[in-house]
């Protein structure tokens, strides 16, 4: 069975796939080169070194961000370190990027649960067909339950996306039973909606990453035209609805100089805002 990072111990044999975040040619005391490369996996990354044969090594991983390795580890300067006896390359495909990186504490299968089970207590039927529209194409919701909310900061895991609107959805549940004279469906709808630019926003490659289209947009404004190019497809979708949840979309960063274009104009969208702040916060508090 592959060892995970964490697990390994020194004299271990190692044989796994790792990503490569660092690769860096360095000199030995007699002059000659060595490879040093900084190897991840889910729980953590150790350096890796290659001692001979360097040339060989770099042709071998190229632009390659994954790397099958063997070796042995060993200790250097009190650090785990595995010293490589050889490299191979593997397809992409066979590279399950769920094995390599940080995921969320909840399980991928509960998460998806909780998300399915708050969309179907959306009642309006306009309101359940942009859901549909939306989450039912999986080119969009298979990477909305994978992607993290965000490359540092908070819910910087695989399936952060998905957690933190879960959060933020529920916190709009609770509210609006505090809150009953507000739009409960208009609510939800914005709560599962409002983070949805992000699929467009990063990639997962050699790390979590942002698209050309999330470094020139970001995903407010992404997140809206997705939004409404699903309203489009849906005949006869009501205008006062429409006009409500893309503003809520646009204003749900809260102000200007936090990325919205407009600051939250009504209630449902202030609460967004405010719920969206809060799961964000509590994170990035947590973590520090
Ligand atoms: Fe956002
Ligand atoms: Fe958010």
């Amino acid at each position: 069975m592959e060892k995970l990072i964490q697990d390994l111990k020194i004299g271990d044999r190692v044989e796994g796939i790792f990503i490569i975040h660092q690769k860096k040619v360095n000199f030995k005391k007699d002059g000659s080169k060595f490879l040093r490369l900084e190897l991840g996996d889910r729980t953590g990354q150790i350096t890796g070194v290659v001692w001979d044969d360097i040339d060989l090594a770099l042709e071998i991983i190229g632009d390659e961000y994954f790397i099958k390795a063997s070796g042995m580890v060993d200790e250097y300067n009190g650090r785990r370190q595995i010293v490589i006896s050889s490299l191979s390359r593997i397809d992409p495909k066979e590279v399950n990027i769920q094995d390599l990186f940080p995921k969320s504490p909840t399980d991928w299968e509960e998460l998806k649960r909780r998300f399915q089970e708050l969309r179907a207590m959306v009642d309006n039927h306009w309101l359940k067909s942009l859901l549909a529209a939306i989450f039912d194409d999986p080119e969009i919701y298979e990477p909305f339950t994978i992607l993290p909310a965000a490359i540092s900061k908070h819910h910087n895991y695989l399936y952060g996306l998905l957690d933190h609107t879960i959060e933020v959805t529920q916190l709009l549940l609770q509210a609006s039973s505090v809150f009953p004279n507000l739009d409960r469906d208009l609510l939800l709808t914005g709560g599962l909606v409002h983070d949805i630019g992000k699929v467009a926003e990063y990639r997962i490659e050699r790390g979590f990453e942002f698209t050309e289209l999330g470094n020139l947009f970001g995903h407010v404004v992404i997140g809206h035209n997705m939004v409404r190019d699903a309203i489009t497809k849906i005949e006869g979708f009501p205008t006062q609805i429409t006009t409500k949840l893309l503003h809520m979309v646009l204003s749900h960063h809260g102000r200007e100089e936090w990325g919205s274009p407009r600051k939250p104009a009504f209630p449902e969208a202030y609460l967004l805002h405010a719920m969206d702040n809060l799961s964000s916060k509590i994170h990035a508090i947590d973590e520090d």
